[in-house]
């Protein structure tokens, strides 16, 4: 049991797209505090007030001056590219055959999985992000490392195996029945287990036979509270290659809607070049499309149309999809996104921003009963930011004190550095300075 004790941030609803946010959608509380018991949320509130009802010796972590948000989260990233980030110069079908497939053979070794998962969570802690939705490979032995490395540090994590079954090289490929029942083995394994859930993750309509497609369908009807992820319409090779690989579909998203894929569970990443009609039946079917910005511009992929996909009444979520992102921070992510808005005339406030990363994608991802917020009985996944961790924040910082200034600057000039610390399950995961501590007294 602890108290951390600084100003809290968080939201309660959607804040929308104006400069104020939507009435009662923002938590601010600035002298607040958070009681941790259990690896939740006890009680939230002005410090003050709660002072008088905590235990005589309860420790006290004094982040005073630091903001205490909820944990972010990722909702489509890829562990396993981790080591490609920085490939210089290739769009997306060169990219995947020149750096990303190559990479990709090497977690066939459990070894090799193991390091680069640790490091993919050393580095993702390292930036407050909490919660992320996980490609590995197409080897299951991936899926095996990842989980149990999420595990050991009491993660809340998504993740599963990548089926493709064609159009990528043998060591990468599956097949249609070997793919699924590797897939119905990771998730009885992992499923549900502690705090862990199982996503169903074909790569994308390209290198996967109907057969496959189909039989992925089939999983998700008899288990829908499974998660699927997957990508669509990133790039313009890639959408002329559906078109070829499936003359009967009328688009890309009626490739995953014949076989059953699209739905409230489901994240698609990307979604650059959407029609109107893409975007209002992905929206009917309660689906996600992840933002991915840094890596939409790193690979030339477009400029995604939030507003259209608003308009459409369409769930957006944001994520790195690193290793085409060059960002695991969520700073780096809404930077990009901030950049990209700007570029299409619809700019995104920090309210907006923060809110993405925290309750927006947990609601994107139906994980908001667990995670999002600073609620009473919710996980305590925290991230703590400090707005003058850096000379330039600190000068930034020196001229305004309105919390969505502190945060935009923090979007546009933060980095791992501006992360004093993150907790997850109730525990420090992750700090960079010596903190002080006290015990309460009355
Ligand atoms: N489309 C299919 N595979 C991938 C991938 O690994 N990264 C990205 N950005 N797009 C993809
Ligand atoms: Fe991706």
């Amino acid at each position: 049991s602890r108290l951390l004790r600084g100003t809290l941030v968080g939201f309660l609803n959607d804040p929308g797209e104006g400069d104020t946010p939507e009435p009662g959608s923002v938590l601010h509380i600035e002298d607040g505090a958070l009681w941790l018991v259990d690896g939740r949320i006890h009680a939230v509130g002005e410090y003050t007030t709660l002072a008088p009802h905590l235990p005589a010796g309860l420790e006290m972590v004094d982040y005073r001056g630091k903001l205490i948000l909820p944990g972010f989260i990722d909702t489509h990233v890829h562990y396993v590219q981790l080591d490609i980030m920085a490939s210089y110069g290739r769009q997306l079908l060169d990219w995947l055959n020149e750096y990303t497939f190559p990479e990709e053979c090497r977690f066939a070794e459990r070894a090799h999985a193991e390091t680069v998962a640790e490091a993919f969570l050393d580095e993702t802690l390292r930036v407050g992000t909490t919660t992320a939705q996980v490609f590995c490979t197409s080897h299951p032995v991936s899926v095996d490392t990842f989980f149990t490395a999420a595990r050991k540090r009491g993660l809340r994590m998504l993740a599963g195996k990548v089926l493709m079954d064609r159009n990528a090289p043998e060591a990468l490929t599956d097949t249609a029945t070997g793919g699924i029942a590797d897939s119905e083995r990771l998730i009885a394994d992992w499923h549900g287990r502690d705090r862990l859930g199982y996503t169903l993750t074909p790569r994308f309509a390209p290198t996967s036979s109907r057969e496959q497609l189909d039989a992925v369908g089939g999983v998700l009807r008899n288990a829908p509270d499974l998660h699927l992820q997957s990508h669509l319409s990133e790039n313009r090779g890639e959408i002329d290659w559906v078109a070829e690989l499936f003359p009967e579909a009328r688009d890309y998203l009626a490739v995953y809607e014949r076989y059953g894929l699209v739905g409230p569970r489901s994240t698609f990443a990307h979604g650059i070049h959407l029609s109107d009609g893409e975007r209002k039946r992905l929206a009917q079917a309660g689906a996600n499309i992840a933002f991915c910005p840094t890596s939409n511009l790193y690979l030339g992929s477009g400029l995604f149309d939030r507003r259209a996909c608003r308009e459409a009444g369409l769930n957006i979520s944001l994520a790195s999809d690193v290793g085409g992102g060059t960002d695991l921070s969520g700073f780096g992510t809404l930077k990009a996104a901030y950049q990209v808005g700007q570029l299409l005339g619809q700019p995104l406030t920090a309210w907006q921003g923060f809110y993405r990363l925290t309750l927006g994608n947990a609601r994107a991802l139906h994980l908001d009963a667990h995670i999002g917020s600073l609620r009473e009985g919710g996980e305590a996944d925290l991230v703590v930011l400090d707005p003058r961790a850096t000379p330039l924040l600190a000068r930034r910082a020196a001229r305004t004190r309105r919390l969505d200034e502190l945060l935009f600057a923090l979007m546009i000039l933060g980095d791992d550095r501006a992360v004093q610390a993150t907790w997850a399950n109730g525990r420090c995961v992750h700090q960079r300075d010596a903190v002080p501590t006290h015990r309460v007294s009355h």
